[in-house]
């Protein structure tokens, strides 16, 4: 049996295969390549010496994604595959909405019928919207979304909730992600964002390299100890780990679970920029902003219910994440275009 993992050539999605590759399980990776390269599963291959199956292909595409469940005995999916750019997003609602909810509902109805009901589903801590409180559990109700790309993910958790309380025998695991950042130790694998990076630590990675002259600080006047944005980094290795723990409890055939993947702490812009540059010995020249449209002051999430339930707790420092970032970056100025 093996887990059909989609979006599996992205981020998280790669680093995931090298985890369930080293636990043991066999793989099958569907993408769309829409943004990322094939290359990362070659090092997929070459960090764990096995074999990864790729199918290109689009979830939206019910023909291809019954072509595989044909052609492999799938037991479970855990389900990367979206469009994840919150500007994008407000600017190409329809676009967002048909790729990642009609799509997901194409997946899950191939699935079915193909009598495999096992999802893990990668939600992001972006479904509280504004918290309601601090340290974020799980118990926080869901907020309201400041783009298309958060109502995505916070419809799609109510969709896979749904289907799961109507037909019981699915399995459905939904992973609530902090900020992912980081990058496998080897520096072989990382983030390989397009343009010009929206999120801070691909920022900083491209002021740290010469392709970008500075970092924007987006608002230095908010209700936190420095006035700047606090998030929970996470490392992308700690999280792909977290997706092997979840499987785990999709075999104890779990029902319904929802989990925060964090660390449980929260750093600011100026705490990621301070580490980076210790860590790396590498200044990051940068200037304030005015406040970007849609962020929050805080958000961090208490991750008890993880640990406790899963097992799974995050190991990497922050000062590993800046360094495991900046290896990947040095390592690979342009990507898996190299
Ligand atoms: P990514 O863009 O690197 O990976 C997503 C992958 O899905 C890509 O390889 C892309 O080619 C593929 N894809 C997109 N649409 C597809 C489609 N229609 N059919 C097939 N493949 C398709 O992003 P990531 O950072 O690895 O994120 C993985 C998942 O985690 C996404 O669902 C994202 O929304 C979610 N998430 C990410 C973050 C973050 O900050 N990176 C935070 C919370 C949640
Ligand atoms: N920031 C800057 N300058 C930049 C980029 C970001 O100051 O150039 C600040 C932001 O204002 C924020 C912090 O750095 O305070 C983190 O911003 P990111 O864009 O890296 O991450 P967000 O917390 O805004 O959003 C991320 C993902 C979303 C996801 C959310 C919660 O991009 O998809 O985490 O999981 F929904």
């Amino acid at each position: 049996m093996a887990i059909l993992v989609t979006g599996g050539a992205g981020f998280i999605g790669s680093h995931t295969c090298v985890e369930l590759l080293d636990a043991g399980y066999d793989v099958v990776v569907y993408d769309n390549l829409s943004n990322a390269s094939e290359k990362s599963l070659e090092r997929v291959e070459a960090l764990t010496g096995k074999k990864v199956k790729f199918y290109k292909g689009d979830i939206l595409d019910r023909a291809r994604l019954n072509e595989v469940f044909a052609n492999e005995k799938l037991d479970s999916c855990i389900h990367f595959a979206g469009l994840k750019a919150v500007g994008e997003s407000v600017q190409k609602p329809w676009e967002y909405y048909e790729n990642n909810i009609a799509g997901t509902l194409t997946l899950v109805d191939v699935m079915r019928q193909n009598g495999c009901k096992n999802i893990i589903f990668s939600s992001s801590a972006t479904v509280y919207g504004d918290p309601a409180e601090i340290p974020i559990t799980e118990n926080c109700p869901k907020g309201t979304c400041t783009n298309p790309y958060g109502w995505t993910k916070s419809m799609l958790e109510q969709i896979l909730s749904d289907m799961q309380k109507a037909d019981p025998e699915w399995n459905v695991v939904l992973l609530r992600y902090f900020n992912p950042i980081g990058a496998h130790p080897s520096g072989t694998m990382g983030e390989n964002p397009n343009g010009i990076p929206n999120n801070l630590m691909p920022y900083i990675t491209q002021v740290a390299v010469g392709k970008l002259p500075e970092l924007g600080v987006f608002g230095n006047d908010y209700d936190t100890p420095d006035g700047t944005g606090v998030r929970d980094y996470i490392h992308v290795v700690d999280l792909a780990k977290g997706h092997v723990k979840a499987l785990k409890k999709i075999e104890e055939n779990a029902g319904l679970k929802i989990y925060n993947l964090g660390t449980g702490v929260g750093y600011s812009v100026l705490d990621i920029v301070k580490n980076f540059e210790e860590a790396n010995d590498i200044k990051i020249p940068y200037s304030i902003k005015p406040r970007r449209a849609g962020d929050i002051a805080t958000c961090y999430s208490d991750a008890t219910k993880a640990k406790e339930e899963l097992g799974w707790t995050a190991e990497y420092g922050i000062k590993e994440m800046c360094a495991d970032s900046w290896r990947w970056q040095k390592n690979n100025p342009n990507g898996y275009e190299d």
